[in-house]
């Protein structure tokens, strides 16, 4: 998996890059690369980005801009490179990530993420440069640099190599092996803190047991949500 991140700010993903469970990846062959489109600009200054048409607030990542940062880091044109791989602007407006999405482009081989600022992108820049528009939530961040790690550490941490225990991926929330559903509760020592007790069945080393227990708490968990959710 390749991921390219087009972003005014590269330096917020050295922290990022850093962290254990994408450090694995990356030695077990993955790449993570930044791109800052201020290095590609046309406009003199390092201009990236400008006032909307119409009056308002804020600034808008310019198209123009765009194409020189895609076209220059690729050597293709923009409105060809979405046909070759998956071109996501991080975008509120976007389609909600969600476990399907995170394991469509966990199968990608490559993604590219271009992340807006302020006011966000020129809509140009979604209708012909983006293959995905995609929203982490109804809700507005200042830019989409943080948007872009929710989706990288999403898909990373299904690649193999990423947790270490390649278990924990597979039987997590909203996993197949869960169908669909939360992940059942954990405890870890101490088996009593306060009178709170661990339940019985998950001492006991009865592992079907255990399974059960643990598919029936899903369940139940995946029941409550659905139910909050259509009240
Ligand atoms: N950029 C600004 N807000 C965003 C959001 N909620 N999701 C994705 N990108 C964004």
């Amino acid at each position: 998996m390749n991921i390219d991140i087009f972003t005014l700010f590269p330096e917020w993903f050295e922290w990022f890059a850093s962290q254990r469970h994408v450090s694995n990846v990356v030695s077990a062959g993955a790449r993570l690369q930044c791109v800052n489109p201020r290095e590609y600009t046309p406009l003199s200054g390092g201009q990236v980005d400008d006032t909307p048409f119409g009056g308002g607030a804020g600034m808008v990542l310019r198209v123009d801009v765009l194409e020189s940062a895609l076209r220059g880091h690729y050597g293709v044109d923009p409105v060809l490179l979405r046909t070759r791989r998956r071109v996501i602007a991080l975008a509120p407006s976007g389609r909600v990530l969600d476990e399907s999405l995170v394991q469509e482009l966990a199968g990608e081989p490559a993604l590219t993420l271009l992340c807006g600022r302020y006011e966000g992108f020129d809509e140009r820049i979604l209708e012909h440069f983006a293959s995905d528009v995609v929203s982490i939530g109804r809700y507005v961040l200042s830019g989409g640099e943080l948007a872009a790690m929710v989706v990288c550490d999403a898909v990373l941490r299904k690649l193999p190599g990423a947790l270490g225990h390649e278990r924990s991926a597979s039987e997590e929330s909203f996993s197949a092996a869960l169908e669909g559903n939360p992940e059942y509760p954990h405890y870890t020592r101490p088996a009593e803190y306060r009178g709170w007790r661990v339940p019985e069945v998950l001492l006991s080393g009865h592992h079907e047991r255990i399974g059960d227990w643990r598919r029936e708490r899903s369940r139940e968990r995946g029941e409550h949500r659905r139910d909050a959710r259509s009240r």
